[in-house]
């Protein structure tokens, strides 16, 4: 059944999932950087990170690290963070602020937020040495939503082109993105391949079955209503909050709460999550960084409009870092192992005629994008 155009022509009410090696295997991981990582749009920050002269957050992928800096004049622009003397990494901080300039610590070359070169010890002294000419190369960078994304393909379309409609789905849901700010972020190592951890999150099958912190969470919203939705390259799954829900997060609600309060996550191809929990009044990152076949970086950012934040939005941070964010890890690394069994290769995807709230439709979507991604289907 692995047989490329079999694999993608089957009718999703009885398909068979991504035979097991898309999981661990090196070959096709290598192909998932090329084809699916390197020339996707990738997470660097909010604007409120890069709004002021010298603020500049780092991405890694792989082993590109980028710099996105705001200059003088209120610009933002992407870089590698690579010195263009001999190679020294510029920046080894996920985020920071500078007096205007990247200063190389080996010879002390110096860096403008745009990437230029500005100094260089003895170059005045060199034959043919022109500042004008050097610089670390560009990257892509745009701005959606409020937020930064960068792009190692020139080439790549504009996010608005691939995600047309995304803007608007979450403008609806949380409207104050441009007055956001960080209020923490938060990597954890998974030993779990990327699409493991984007799969355990685009399902409601799970929910009421697998653990204590996942029927809380069915019970804070009106489960039923729970709905996935695919777009091509994009996707929401979520539902109304529960409004007969009693003290959520363990804490007691001190408002009314808002009747159109929801759960709401939007996934952006290949591997961006942004969401918020009902009741709450976080919004937040949930970006899966492949580190190799079987090891993903998990991104968790939060941020807010709120300062100080209100009593059950901290409760509810707190329970997803320690209560339901772990429940899913530990599914996580449990797949990743069954993944290698020699007694496995291909399940079933349970998608229903209706594409309810407990289908897995959207996992078999997913699915669909990276193997067109690797096969050029
Ligand atoms: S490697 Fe950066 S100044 Fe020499
Ligand atoms: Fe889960």
């Amino acid at each position: 059944m692995d047989d490329e155009q079999n694999w993608l022509d089957q009718e999703p009410e009885v398909a068979r999932t991504l035979p097991s090696k898309y999981f661990y295997d090196d070959a096709i991981f290598e192909q998932e950087k090329q084809r699916i990582f390197l020339n996707g749009w990738q997470f660097a920050g909010h604007k409120s990170e890069l709004s002021q002269p010298g603020q500049f957050v780092v991405t890694e992928l792989f082993e590109q690290s980028l710099i996105t800096a705001c200059d003088n004049d209120g610009n933002v622009h992407a870089f590698h963070n690579v010195c263009q003397h001999r190679g020294n990494r510029l920046v080894s901080e996920r985020r920071g602020q500078n007096n205007g300039l990247f200063r190389c610590a080996y010879h002390s070359w110096c860096y403008g937020n745009n990437g230029k070169l500005r100094g260089a010890p003895r170059s005045e002294r060199m034959k043919d040495f022109s500042k004008d000419a050097v610089s670390c190369p560009a990257v892509k960078v745009e701005m959606f939503f409020g937020f930064y994304f960068i792009n190692l393909d020139p080439d790549a379309p504009a996010m608005r082109t691939l995600f047309p409609g995304a803007e608007e789905a979450i403008r609806n849901t949380y409207p104050d993105f441009d007055d956001l700010k960080l209020i923490v972020e938060q990597d954890v190592i998974v030993p779990a391949n990327w699409k493991v951890i984007m799969d355990n999150s685009i399902e409601g099958y799970h929910f009421k079955l697998s653990g204590d912190c996942h029927i809380d969470l069915a019970k804070l919203i009106n489960f039923d209503k729970y709905q996935l939705i695919t777009n091509e390259k994009w996707w929401t799954y979520g539902a109304p909050s529960n409004l007969d829900a009693k003290d959520p997060y363990g804490v007691p609600l001190t408002e009314e709460p808002d009747p159109n309060d929801q759960f709401f996550n939007i996934g952006l191809w290949p591997n961006n999550t942004f969401y918020h929990f009902p009741f709450s009044k976080f919004f937040a990152t949930f970006i899966m960084i492949p580190l190799g076949p079987e090891e993903s970086l998990l991104r968790f950012g939060y941020y807010s409009i709120h300062d100080p934040l209100p009593e059950v939005t901290t409760a509810s941070m707190r329970w997803m870092d320690e209560a339901l964010g772990p429940e899913d890890i530990d599914l996580n690394i449990s797949v990743q192992k069954g993944l290698r069994s020699m007694g496995y290769d291909q399940g079933r995807y349970m998608i229903d005629e209706e594409r309810s709230n407990e289908s897995e439709h959207l996992v078999h979507h997913f699915h669909k994008l990276v193997y067109r991604a690797l096969h050029n289907a």
